[in-house]
């Protein structure tokens, strides 16, 4: 009922990337949305807000003016969190040096560790403030962290509780997830078994005991870890009941995704050299594929992932931005969106799902957020647009007119 709303949008288009509604983007035109608390209490035809209106007369009525309201973004992996940044790597690679032999001369990742383990939780959550300001600028209102940089246990403790952290100054929901299995620490080399071994022992209980991490995720790779080592650490997020996302098939197939698959992954994320078996399981299991566009541009990649192939398996496609001081320095999920249409033909519908139903997904909170849907949060925005396509087609102009979060305006 309307009138028990505490707040109205009336004359919208919705795009509810509800796939209940058969129009493509789930668009519904001419919809009033009505706001209960933090969840969306109800959605009608403007003619029912019509009938209703003289109950209606203490409500607060937003006028959307016929602009497109969408589910708020969802970044669903960055790894927003860290010290320092890498201009010199990014240069060395344009004169010639590739990711992989700059990773195996101390550099890229550990690079990003060294500068890390310097700074104090209080540091890390000032460095990360631009960096989430500018997310949330162009709609996004949940957010994926990842730990990673840290490789010790006060490190990587430090990475979550700064992530955490931001949830309490600003507008946003964080999922946070534990990369203690990102690269091997100078302590550790030669010893990747050991190090592993004290990732499942002394660090993902340390983290669950203090509640940190809502999900694990392993960097599978020949220049990080191979898929036994993997496989324990996939064994004990399980057993503590955590998420599973996973680095996997980024510069080589390790098949890292059917592994992670057989644990129920949420996600398995890069995929450029993923396969039909890995493609099949990830439908088996409901495993959503997240396609990381910037590291392919800025790694200057040419194996694109299985587009085809994810549509054929119905593997649902999240995009993010992987914001990383590496491989994706790039703080624009607007821009991931236009790049996973230019570069990976993702079509425009796919680029808003990617950023709302999917990347809901991937964070296992596909029934909370992602969708305008009754019952789900109030978590959207109101654009100054048109249709729904704009989103990834125009960068560069923030059409954005309300963010909504938890069902209260929000400015950034
Ligand atoms: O998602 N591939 C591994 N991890 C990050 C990059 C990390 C880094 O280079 O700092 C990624 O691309
Ligand atoms: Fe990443």
């Amino acid at each position: 009922m309307l009138k028990d709303c505490d707040a109205l949008w009336i004359n919208a288009n919705l795009a509810t990337c509800d796939l209940n509604h058969t129009q493509a983007y789930g668009l519904l035109p001419h919809q009033v949305l009505g706001v209960k608390q933090d969840k969306i209490a109800c959605i009608a035809p403007m003619p029912v807000f019509e009938q209703q209106h003289s109950e209606l007369t203490n409500l607060p009525i937003h006028d959307a003016q016929n602009a497109l309201i969408t589910p708020s973004f969802i970044d669903s992996h960055t790894h927003l969190i860290h010290a320092g940044n890498r201009a010199q790597e990014f240069e060395q690679r344009l004169l010639g040096a590739s990711y992989e032999q700059i990773a195996q001369q101390g550099g890229g990742i550990l690079s990003t560790v060294y500068a890390t383990r310097q700074a104090s939780v209080e540091q890390l959550v000032e460095l990360a403030i631009p960096r989430l300001k500018a997310l949330m600028a162009e709609g996004v209102t949940t957010i994926e962290i990842k730990s990673g940089y840290g490789l010790d246990l006060h490190s990587e403790l430090n990475m979550l509780r700064a992530a955490r952290e931001l949830t309490k100054r600003f507008p946003v929901r964080v999922s946070t997830t534990l990369l203690g299995a990102h690269a091997l620490p100078p302590e550790y080399k030669n010893r990747a078994d050991a190090y592993i071994d004290w990732v499942c022992q002394e660090l993902i209980p340390a983290a669950v005991a203090e509640n940190l991490a809502d999900a694990v995720d392993v960097f599978c790779e020949h220049i990080a870890f191979n898929p036994a080592q993997t496989e324990k650490v996939l064994q004990t997020a399980q057993t503590h009941g955590l998420g599973i996302h996973i680095h996997a098939e980024q510069l080589s197939n390790q098949h890292a995704s059917a592994l992670a698959a057989r644990y129920q992954a949420w996600s398995a994320d890069h995929l450029e050299w993923l396969d039909e078996e890995g493609v099949q399981a990830m439908a088996e299991s409901g495993t959503v594929a997240t396609l990381l566009p910037a590291a392919f541009y800025f790694l200057r990649e040419t194996q694109v992932p299985p587009i085809e192939l994810l549509r054929r398996y119905h593997v649902p496609m999240a995009v993010a931005t992987d914001f990383n001081p590496g491989t994706a320095p790039l703080a624009s999920l607007r821009l991931a969106m236009n790049m996973a249409c230019t570069l990976f033909r993702l079509t425009p519908e796919e680029a808003l799902l990617g950023v709302t139903r999917h990347a809901a997904k991937a964070l296992g909170l596909q029934d909370q957020i992602g969708q305008l849907r009754e019952g789900f949060a109030a978590d959207f925005i109101v654009w100054n647009i048109q249709h729904p396509a704009e989103l990834a087609y125009q960068v560069g102009i923030n059409p954005i007119k309300q963010r909504v979060f938890a069902g209260k305006l929000s400015h950034v």
